[in-house]
């Protein structure tokens, strides 16, 4: 299978008749487009595939999708351990470098994979009474240190240990009985293009050492991905991808995780234009939703801004005459940086209409929810 072979879902969320009745500002998840991200990921990358849940919590979604999920989903906090537990029986994997000994706790009660972040985490597990000696664990590598830390493609995080410190990590897990089934590695989000190539070697060669110290062949190892929302596009990284981890995957079971290439392009954001004025010859639209409620569409971190171009969805019948600039979409806070998109010149456009903002699917709790008392954004699935 390649990437070009694999048909992109198709979704229309601005001939959608419902979205005209929804409360905005709003989310709308489509649970078919999910499950079908994710095989569709699945079958290009040729690998297990596990579940970023951080990328979107949602509970409906998640009962909607999760019988999908069979190699597992990975968790980053007892709130989303909460979510899962009870409602699947494929593999729960929770990894923070932030673990507590309640999270730790409640992870070995719920039979959840342990992923260790550094020794501390091991010292954690070794003096917990509720360890239990059968429970599968996972080392997490760090990519900068596994890699060793090449010039050019940045410095590094502060996410899992060196392989000194893993291969010790093995030595004392094996002393309180725990055995070690795998090692993980994630170099971060958007990373696949220029990380994965260089994992991939590294983690082939370290494999010799880590199974001398475990004394048997490793069981599995997650690549982690970093995969963007628009993986699609990147044919060809794929097909030599795929080449790159034959010699990983005869060796051991691969697996990689993905979060926003899943959910991404699985939902979108919607708002209420609340008033159109002019501003110094600048046209612009507030909304009554924005930075709030959507912070990713602020690009408040981003250098370069790109500012996304919403569908309009017709609501006022009045039939104004087309924009004849460039229009500044804004939402609801007294921040300056509440911009969260345009609309070309040509575009017709009144108060009550609604913008639609695709690819809007993943990280929309990454968001100052509780800024000015703004109501939250309302959440509806469609199928
Ligand atoms: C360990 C780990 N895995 C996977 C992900 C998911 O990243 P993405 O949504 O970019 O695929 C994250 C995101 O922070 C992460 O920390």
């Amino acid at each position: 299978v390649t990437v070009d072979t694999i048909e992109a879902p198709s979704v229309d969320w601005g001939s959608s008749a419902q979205i005209g009745i929804l409360d905005t500002p709003c989310y709308v998840f489509d649970p078919k487009l999910v499950l079908a991200q994710y095989s569709a990921l699945k079958s290009a990358l040729g690998t297990r595939l596990t579940v970023s849940l951080k990328a979107n919590p949602n509970l409906d979604l998640f009962v909607r999708c999760s019988h999908a999920f069979v190699d597992g989903v990975e968790l980053a906090s007892i709130g989303e351990l909460n979510t899962v537990v009870g409602r699947i029986t494929h593999p729960k994997i929770v990894n923070t470098p932030a673990m507590s000994p309640n999270l730790m706790a409640a992870a070995i009660a719920s039979r959840a994979t342990l992923v260790f972040d550094s020794l501390q985490q091991v010292e954690m597990f070794s003096s917990l009474e509720t360890r239990t000696p059968k429970l599968p664990a996972i080392l997490r590598l760090s990519a900068a240190e596994l890699t060793e830390n090449p010039g050019g493609i940045g410095p590094g995080d502060h996410f899992g240990m060196d392989r000194c410190d893993a291969l010790e990590a093995i030595r004392r897990l094996i002393r309180v009985g725990l055995r070690v089934r795998g090692l993980h590695v994630f170099a971060g989000s958007n990373t696949f293009a220029t990380w994965s190539p260089l994992i991939v070697e590294s983690m082939t060669r370290f494999l010799p050492s880590v199974e001398a110290a475990l004394g048997s062949p490793l069981e599995l190892v997650n690549l982690g991905g970093g995969f963007p929302d628009d993986w699609r596009s990147l044919t060809k990284q794929f097909a030599q991808y795929r080449y790159d981890l034959e010699p990983l995957t005869r060796r051991t079971q691969v697996y990689h995780e993905a979060g926003r290439a899943i959910f991404g392009p699985a939902g979108c954001f919607v708002t209420k234009i609340l008033a159109l004025k002019s501003v110094n010859g600048r046209p612009v639209a507030v909304c009554d939703g924005g930075l709030a409620q959507c912070f990713l569409l602020a690009q408040t971190e981003s250098v370069i801004k790109r500012r996304i171009r919403p569908h309009v969805f017709r609501v006022n019948e009045s039939t104004p005459p087309p924009l004849s600039k460039r229009l500044q979409v804004v939402g609801s806070t007294c921040s300056r940086a509440d911009i969260i998109g345009e609309l070309d010149p040509g575009t017709v456009v009144a108060p009550d209409d609604r913008l639609i903002f695709e690819g809007c699917g993943a990280y929309a709790t990454y968001s100052p929810l509780s800024f000015l008392s703004l109501a939250p954004p309302n959440h509806y699935l469609i199928s």
